[in-house]
């Protein structure tokens, strides 16, 4: 349960209702070693408290772009330039279009646009959302950048649809990360 030692890992979390599993994949990364430094937006803090995340990544999250430097948050550069890894998950169809579309209007899509790095995505989100051709295209263009994807799995959706969108499950998304950086 060492591998991820040395290792900094930063998390987006973004307005899914998924975001809740962060709390899990935070927990996982923890135990195998990770540095984990939480990135919620807006969105996210409606579905999971900034303070959970907190407490189970043992570290401040960040959430407004406009606080950077106080509680201890460096600004949203040297978050990007010491991830060795940037992970978004869940990754909602907004934030993913923010990505897609170079828009940094807020802490986690400013670290986006200044990662270097490897990014690893997990889309979550309603079939129909997921299915519709601006989400489709925004998706071709996380690949065609090499970003990596844990695809969304088919199941019984939040909103009770059954479908696809819902999250990977937090192992598979555990094993991805591990594969990238282990
Ligand atoms: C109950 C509820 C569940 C939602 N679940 C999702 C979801 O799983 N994926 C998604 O892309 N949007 C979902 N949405 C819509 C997003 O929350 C909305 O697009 C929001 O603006 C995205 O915020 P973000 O930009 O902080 O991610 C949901 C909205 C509600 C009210």
């Amino acid at each position: 349960m060492s591998q991820l030692v040395g290792k900094r890992i930063v998390l987006g979390v973004t307005g899914s209702i998924a975001a809740y599993k962060a709390a899990d994949l935070t927990s996982q990364l923890i135990k195998y070693g990770a540095e984990v430094q939480v990135v919620m937006t807006r969105g996210a803090t409606q579905f999971i408290t900034p303070m959970t995340l907190q407490v189970l990544s043992h570290r401040p999250v960040g959430v407004d772009i406009w606080e950077e430097g106080t509680n201890g948050m460096p600004s949203h550069i040297e978050i990007a330039d010491s991830a060795d890894l940037l992970l978004v998950a869940p990754l909602s169809a907004n934030v993913m279009a923010e990505f897609a579309h170079g828009l940094a209007p807020d802490l986690l899509t400013s670290i986006y646009l200044a990662t270097k790095g490897p990014v690893l995505l997990a889309p979550a989100m309603n079939g129909k959302m997921l299915e519709h051709p601006a989400t489709q295209a925004n998706l071709a263009t996380m690949r065609a950048r090499g970003h990596a994807i844990v695809d969304p799995a088919e199941g019984m959706l939040a909103c009770g649809y059954e479908g696809n969108g819902k999250l990977a499950p937090v192992e598979e998304i555990v094993s991805r990360v591990l594969s990238i950086l282990g």
